[in-house]
């Protein structure tokens, strides 16, 4: 994996990349390709990727839990990662939450599409009824995804985030099994 703060050269086409489940050989990679998109400071709500100590368990209790987590590798590294993890609580668990996210140099190749169609197709299979996120309102790009893939406005988190002083709304989005 390159470094988490260097920018990432694309070189790979999208055809060679491979979605794959994570396996303990992706934490690392993994870790740094979060750590990369977080500190872009306008995606996710958090601002760099927790140690690799929590990512590693993270990731191991997330697969015990039966959530479903792939991968978009790129000649050996890590360049996305798309996870779907049911809650835990008695009447929640047909419910799970959806992460996902791609370094900067391979988004618009059509990788994110292919992590979330692989992603949902096995949480359904995996007995999940009802898939939910929550977007920046200004994030155009996966609203736009999302809302191809069946996912739904159900409404506005005001003030969710705030980044550097400034405040964003968010949409609570959600995809229903039928
Ligand atoms: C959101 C994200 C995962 C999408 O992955 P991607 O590989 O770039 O997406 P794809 O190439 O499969 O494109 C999917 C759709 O996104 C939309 N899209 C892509 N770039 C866009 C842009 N700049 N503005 C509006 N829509 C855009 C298009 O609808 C596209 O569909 P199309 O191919 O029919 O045109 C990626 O942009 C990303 O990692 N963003 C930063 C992290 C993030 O936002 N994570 C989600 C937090 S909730």
């Amino acid at each position: 994996m390159s470094s988490a703060f260097q920018p990432a050269a694309a070189t790979s086409s999208a055809a060679s990349i491979e979605i794959m489940p994570i396996g303990r050989q992706h934490i690392a990679g993994f870790h740094a390709a979060v750590d990369r998109v977080a500190k872009e400071r306008r995606y996710l709500a958090m601002l760099e990727a927790p140690s690799l100590t929590r990512t590693r368990r993270f990731v191991l209790d997330s697969l015990k839990a039966g959530a479903v987590h792939r991968v978009a590798v790129a000649d050996g590294d890590v360049v996305g990662w798309c996870d779907l993890r049911p809650k835990t609580a008695a009447t929640l668990r047909h419910t799970a939450v959806l992460g996902m996210g791609i370094v900067a140099a391979y988004r618009g190749q059509g990788i994110g599409s292919r992590m979330l169609a692989t992603t949902l197709e096995m949480a359904a299979a995996r007995g999940i009824r009802r898939s939910e996120l929550i977007v920046r309102v200004d994030n155009a790009a996966a609203i736009a995804l999302y809302r191809r893939f069946g996912f739904v406005d159900e409404g506005t988190c005001r003030n969710y985030m705030r980044v550097d002083g400034v405040d964003y709304d968010a949409l609570l989005m959600a995809r229903l099994e039928r």
